[in-house]
């Protein structure tokens, strides 16, 4: 792990370890497996953030399970509209399907929240949301993540798939902005 990285000027430091973070996802996988119930979940990948945790909860299922990537991207207004933009949308069939889609974080819950509205008429026969991190303090909608990976202060964070302007996401730890 790296004493600390700089981006664009910004200086974060070592937050969670590579080793915290597998052990967690493999958690996860565990939890995953247990609530499947004999189902063939689809884990649906919000690109780009969650590519990283969604393969490594994906290979880490010991049971049959279906992968599928979409890319979203939030309106960012000066009021939070909830508006969310699809750039690359799903094309599996998600009727009677367990569906768990897999964000890297949970801030406001705008993207989040607007990608269960879309997917809500499709009627899968249940949609989870599984995040690696999530921010509760800064959630401004009703969404309850049902599995979290870690709970972490208002914080801006890069690592591990998350990004400061498209740096940062091929580091294997997680790192907080420095105050
Ligand atoms: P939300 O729609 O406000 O919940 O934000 C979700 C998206 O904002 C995430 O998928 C990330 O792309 C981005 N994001 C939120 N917090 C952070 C952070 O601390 N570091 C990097 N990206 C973040
Ligand atoms: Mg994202």
């Amino acid at each position: 792990m790296k004493p600390q990285v700089t981006y664009n000027g910004l200086t974060f430091e070592p937050y969670i370890t590579r080793e915290q973070i597998s052990e967690r996802i493999q958690q996860l996988a565990r939890e995953v497996e247990r609530d499947s119930q004999g189902q063939v979940p689809l884990l649906v990948c919000v690109l780009n953030g969650a590519a990283l945790f969604a393969t490594d909860l994906f290979r880490n299922l010991d049971i049959d399970a279906e992968i599928a990537f979409i890319r979203l991207k939030s309106y960012e207004g000066t009021s939070t509209t909830g508006t969310v933009k699809t750039l690359m949308g799903l094309t599996e069939d998600i009727k009677d399907r367990t569906v768990i889609l897999i964000e890297d974080i949970i801030d406001t819950g705008t993207t989040i929240h607007g990608l269960l509205k879309q997917l809500e008429p499709q009627g899968a026969q249940s949609i989870k949301v599984a995040t690696l991190l999530f921010k509760p303090d800064s959630l401004k909608c009703d969404v309850k993540p049902d599995y979290v990976g870690f709970e972490i202060p208002s914080k801006f964070i890069v690592g591990y798939g998350l990004d400061l302007d498209g740096l940062g996401r091929n580091l294997n730890d997680i790192y907080v902005l420095k105050q």
